[in-house]
């Protein structure tokens, strides 16, 4: 069978590379203000100012990824039903960091203290989720050939 480019589930080379870059970006730096104003607990210093400055730059970038997303990979898998289960629990999750990062710039000062830990641990869940997600989603495909050559 062969199927139309925007019916593919699949991402092109150089969208799936752009999408892991961007995605490593936010995450890493994520993590690395994280580790130090929240674990360390060291003053702000311009190097954790200049993380999240990248972090915020990068955290817009992801949003056009998950919007590139929206109707090519997301819409196809989920009409055939395919790694619906992960699939949802990170769009889940992207929607979380997306409104908690929001939160962070827009939202009374007494949310704050919420919305910053609602963001970070929707965001690791995502680090590790991701992963799983990509995993699973290759497994079964490969399987889908295995079992289709035998037919
Ligand atoms: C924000 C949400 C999502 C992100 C960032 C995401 C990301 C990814 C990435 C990067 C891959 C690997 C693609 C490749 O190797 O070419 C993948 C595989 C896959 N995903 Fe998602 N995904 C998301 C949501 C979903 C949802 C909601 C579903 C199902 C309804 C889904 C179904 C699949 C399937 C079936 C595969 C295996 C593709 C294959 O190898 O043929 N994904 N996903
Ligand atoms: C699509 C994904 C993400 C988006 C859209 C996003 C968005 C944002 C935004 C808008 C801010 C506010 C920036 C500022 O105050 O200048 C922020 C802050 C932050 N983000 Fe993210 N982020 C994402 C993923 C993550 C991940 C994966 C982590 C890792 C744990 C993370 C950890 C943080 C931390 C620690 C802060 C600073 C919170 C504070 O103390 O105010 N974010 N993010």
């Amino acid at each position: 069978m062969s199927i139309h480019n925007s019916n593919r589930i699949k991402l092109g080379t150089t969208h799936k590379w752009l999408s892991y870059l961007i995605w490593l970006i936010v995450a890493i730096s994520g993590v690395i203000f994280t580790f130090r104003q929240d674990y360390q607990m060291l003053d702000p210093s311009d190097f954790s100012v200049n993380v999240l400055k990248i972090h915020g730059l990068f955290a817009a970038a992801a949003l056009i990824v998950f919007g590139s997303l929206i109707g090519t990979h997301i819409h196809s898998a989920w009409q055939r039903k395919r790694n619906v289960v992960t699939g949802v629990l990170i769009l889940s999750m992207f929607s979380i960091m997306s409104l908690s990062g929001y939160a962070l710039y827009y939202s009374p000062e007494e949310w704050h203290e919420t919305a910053k830990w609602t963001h970070i641990i929707s965001g690791i869940l995502t680090i590790l989720v991701l992963p799983t997600h990509i995993a699973i989603g290759r497994f079964l495909q490969r399987r889908r050939i295995q079992l289709h050559r035998k037919h």
